[in-house]
């Protein structure tokens, strides 16, 4: 096991000759992808003509199955197949883990006549055509037993209870210390179901070749799909092959596998052909998971001059009955202001909903949309700029383990990002600014997310050509993992681009853990480092025991790798040239990387600022967005373009949250009323007018070798919070419950008479 001390040593990446490293390198795959011709998981090619399947889905939250007829959906048009509960093939029972190095365990499909949520698959058709499937699922008939159910999570909140296996954390005397401050804040803030909407649907198509299934998937973790599917239908995961090479957006809604993979898989082994089985939009909704409705309550005491005693953040979020999920919305709280004494925590309301589960940035993303508001209204009571008052809370080393940071630059993001975003131009009071028919406002947040390292493996061959293949059971989901990977391999084997190929997305290639918890760039890219410094080994040792190289008997210390050479001073030859004499067949070597044994000992996160400019409408109360600009302390930065479009992507995310996302229950059925991308509102560019991030320069060598962190959730982290101060300095209106619709902001404006 590895210590930080030994990730602070100099090394190809971090001395960067080539220069790849933080280059706005071009997407990889961005030609394929803008031409059409990336095969998404619906689209590959199966070996002979597919079926096509589609679900029949719940219209009820909670109940059971009473009758269901599939006759005359059976006697449809092209119709291959038609399964419910009475017929569907044996699977494993739910939670089994037959392997136990399973990732995850089973999870049957058409398991029982129990309904657990509005949208459960009831029924499964497969037919010649798409059309001719969905015809004959409309013919499935059923009858429900309703029972009634939770739906309500506002009603509900006094249903909620202490996660399994959690506990609140007490630090000091947070209620002694609260009743004493002379100034406080008690807030409770709401923030509502969220929905990925990702533009890709799950999608799988499936077929066999005797007791081997291959599986074209778009899932985030490649291991954790191919363990679902094995374990499900009681398989050895040997037998599963999954591909997942490209991804339109996950957001951690494609971290699990759902029916898709499991029906496909079924269907195709049950008719010997191919099948192809998609979530439809609406399905998305109700089929895959959300990010759970948050109402959170803050309090924070504090001194006159603005130090904080009293600080206590309380989530209380939900998750479906059957599926346990935390949304850890007050964790952050515990890394980011100092105050000694302290108390955090979480309650659960277990609800008859569809499941939540992650979202990016779970837990920071619906958790600074209140304390970094609560902020917001302490430094007005206290008569303190809201930077001020968060630099006068900054703490030496992290406020609840007192372990030291390993890197943090909040003070900066904010010093800088206030210089250059204008802060000064903004009015203490509220209320100050109108141009025409609108009121304007400024208003910032801080954000922070942590950083994560997982263990992970990669492998890389060179070949007679020269031609470096990278090969990782890695995922991309949009966010530049191709690419970041290529600048990696390349800078570290001091090649061009061009020589250096990425394959990713397969079972069969060394595990990594895939795309999630921004963790992604770091673990990937550090087993990709990893296995590209053994390469270069293998190459220095075939050079230097080589008579025919011109490095024959160098030492090998003295070996550098630049411009697609092997050197040792003035001696060189080119890569190709060694392995095609040397090592005709290619070499081959793997790498990896796991957290250092004293990683943990740092306090370790990536950081921003962010500010936002608007203007409301004093007509209607619609809120649009003059400007947004962020600073951001994430590492190392891989790529300047893919890392600015990550980020940006992610303060965007926290405007659709501010202003205009939720998933509203119907709480007869247990719903969501708006299920499609015309009723769940994201914004689109229109919306977003004056929009930019810069990143500070950072590394940090006590996350992995080459000192970089992760960005792709960083950005939503605290964005929506700045939006919503910003109405608040435009309005003088204090609204606590997100989304802030026109409907909201106008109530609130006329009840301060505006
Ligand atoms: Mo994520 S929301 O951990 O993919």
């Amino acid at each position: 096991m590895s210590s930080v001390k030994d990730w602070a040593a100099p090394n190809p990446i971090t001395e960067n000759r080539g220069g790849l490293i933080g280059k706005g390198v071009d997407r990889y795959e961005g030609r394929l992808k803008v031409t059409g011709s990336a095969p998404y998981a619906y689209e590959v090619d199966a070996p002979s003509r597919p079926a096509i399947g589609y679900m029949a889905t719940a219209a009820i939250a909670k109940g059971r199955i009473a009758r269901i007829d599939t006759k005359a959906a059976e006697a449809s048009p092209g119709v291959l197949l038609v399964w419910s509960h009475l017929n569907a093939p044996a699977q494993a029972p739910r939670g089994t883990r037959a392997n136990p190095r399973s990732q995850r365990p089973s999870n049957p499909v058409l398991a029982s006549d129990r309904i657990e949520n509005f949208g459960q698959t009831v029924a499964f058709v497969v037919a010649d055509t798409f059309e001719n499937a969905r015809a004959a699922a409309n013919l499935v008939e059923i009858e429900y037993a309703a029972e009634p159910g939770v739906v309500d999570f506002v009603a509900s909140l006094d249903q909620a209870d202490q996660p399994p296996g959690e506990e609140d954390v007490h630090i000091g005397d947070f209620p002694a210390a609260y009743a004493a401050a002379p100034v406080s804040v008690d807030e409770t803030y709401e923030s509502p179901i969220q929905n990925h909407v990702q533009m890709e649907p799950c999608a799988t198509t499936a077929w066999w070749d005797g007791d081997k299934v291959t599986v074209h998937t778009s899932i985030q973790m490649v291991k954790g799909g191919q363990h679902a599917l094995a374990e499900t239908l009681a398989i050895p995961s040997a037998d599963v092959h999954l591909l997942t090479r490209y991804i339109g957006g996950g957001f951690g809604g494609k971290g699990q596998a759902y029916d898709d993979l499991i029906l496909a898989a079924l269907g195709a082994r049950a008719l010997g052909r191919p099948v192809k089985l998609a979530y439809t939009r609406q399905q998305m909704f109700h089929g895959t998971i959300h990010r759970p409705a948050v109402s959170m309550r803050v309090r924070l005491g504090a001194q006159p001059d603005g130090r904080l005693t009293a600080f206590a953040v309380e989530a209380t979020t939900h998750c479906a009955r059957n599926a346990i999920f935390t949304e850890h919305a007050a964790n952050f709280s515990r890394n980011l202001y100092a105050a000694p004494n302290r108390l955090t925590g979480h309650r659960l309301v277990k609800m008859d909903l569809p499941g939540a589960g992650p979202m990016r940035a779970p837990g920071e993303a619906p958790g600074m949309l209140s304390l970094e508001c609560a902020m917001d209204e302490l430094a007005e009571k206290l008569g303190l700029d809201p930077i001020e008052l968060r630099i006068r809370n900054e703490p030496e080393v992290d406020p609840e383990t007192g372990k030291p940071f390993s890197v943090r630059q909040l003070v900066r993001c904010m010093r800088e990002g206030a210089a250059h975003f204008g802060w000064e131009r903004r009015k203490a009071q509220p209320r100050q600014v109108r141009d025409g028919r609108w009121l304007v406002g400024m208003g910032m947040a801080a954000a922070i997310r942590g950083n994560f390292l997982l263990p992970a493996k990669a492998g890389v061959r060179i070949d007679a050509d020269g031609i470096i293949t990278l090969r990782q059971g890695m995922t991309d989901i949009g966010t530049g993992t191709y690419t970041i990977l290529a600048q990696i391999a390349a800078e570290t084997m001091g090649v061009p681009m061009e020589q250096v190929k990425v394959e990713m997305g397969d079972s069969d290639f060394p595990p990594a853990p895939g795309s999630g918890g921004q963790f992604g760039a770091a673990t990937a890219g550090s087993a990709a480092y990893d296995a590209g410094m053994n390469l270069r080994k293998a190459l220095t040792e075939l050079a230097v025991g080589d008579p025919n190289s011109p490095l024959y008997g160098g030492p090998a210390e003295y070996v550098t790798f630049e411009n697609g050479n092997i050197a040792i001073e003035n001696r060189s030859e080119t890569l190709a040239a060694l392995v095609a004499r040397a090592a005709p067949e290619g070499v081959y070597v793997e790498g990896s990387i796991s957290p250092a044994a004293d990683a943990r000992d740092y306090s370790q996160h990536t950081y921003g600022a962010h500010f936002a400019e608007v203007g409301v409408d004093v007509v209607t109360g619609e809120v649009r967005m003059r400007k947004m600009f962020g600073v951001f302390a994430a590492g190392r930065i891989l790529n300047a373009k893919t890392a600015k479009s990550q980020i940006t992507g992610g303060m965007i995310w926290g405007v659709g949250a501010a202003l205009t996302e939720s998933n509203v229950v119907d709480p007869r059925y247990g719903s969501f009323i708006n299920q499609d991308m015309a009723g769940y509102l994201v914004p689109a560019h229109a919306d977003i007018v004056d929009l930019d991030a810069v990143f500070l320069d950072e590394a940090d060598d006590k996350a992995n070798p080459m000192g970089i962190k992760g960005v792709g959730e960083l950005g939503i982290c605290g964005a929506g919070a700045a939006v919503a101060n910003a109405i608040y300095n435009a309005t003088g209106v204090r609204l606590r419950d997100y989304p802030m619709t026109p409907e909201k902001v106008l109530a609130g404006m006329l009840a301060v008479g505006l």
